[in-house]
């Protein structure tokens, strides 16, 4: 059955609540652990050497990065210098069943929330393709994601939980959007705490 998909408000942000379900969710999860096993998360810094207070790694082709030399996409994990895993067939499914895009994502950028991360109100610019969708799956934690749209305004929040999927697609491609915050606790899924966001990316043409 195809998942629902709900009214955001913003024309082209998409969202699919509750598109896997609970044992989808927990294979996933245990898919994208075992594919990054080689690729460990690492904790990013700005091109002003602050961390970030997520950690990343990346699944596919390319990854993005962030450090003094500011904002790109690379092949290699700039750790360990080995390309990056390939990602679990099932994402490149839910791109293909969700978006309809006729390319498939070359990035797969896996971000670690743990308590108290955030990530600040920004724009997906870094891909060469900006026509293709960018979407996004949540695991674990419920986060609060802001969005507003490209052109400034105001902007509305909404809670991503474990299993819904969201898209920035068309008019919403360059929508503003970011993590307030993550309430710890409320889901299982993940060992330790927290959350796990795969956001699936065309970056090159
Ligand atoms: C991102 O913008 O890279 C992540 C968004 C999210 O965690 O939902
Ligand atoms: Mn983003």
């Amino acid at each position: 059955m195809a998942p629902r998909e709900i009214d955001t408000g913003l024309e082209g942000l998409r969202l699919w609540p509750a598109a896997l379900s609970p044992d989808e969710q927990a294979a996933l999860r245990d898919a994208v652990l075992a594919a990054v096993e080689t690729a460990p998360f690492y904790r990013p810094t700005t091109r002003a050497g602050r961390p970030f207070s997520v950690e990343m790694t990346s699944l596919g082709p390319l990854g993005w990065v962030s450090d003094r030399g500011g904002y790109r996409y690379q092949p290699t994990h700039p750790v360990t210098r080995a390309p990056w895993p390939p990602m679990p067939e099932r994402l490149l499914e839910l791109w293909r069943d969700l978006t309809g895009w006729p390319e498939p994502p070359d990035a797969c950028l896996v971000n670690l929330f743990r308590d108290g991360a955030r990530m600040g109100l920004h724009q997906d610019l870094d891909e060469a393709d900006r026509a293709a969708p960018v979407l996004s799956v949540s695991l674990g934690d419920t986060a609060v994601f802001r969005f507003g749209a490209a052109e400034g305004g105001p902007t509305r929040s909404v809670r991503l939980t474990s299993g819904d999927v969201c898209a920035l697609t068309g008019p919403a491609r360059l929508a503003r959007h970011g993590i307030d915050r993550i309430l710890a606790g409320s889901s299982g899924l993940i060992e330790g705490g927290g959350r796990l966001n795969l956001t699936l990316r065309k970056a090159r043409d």
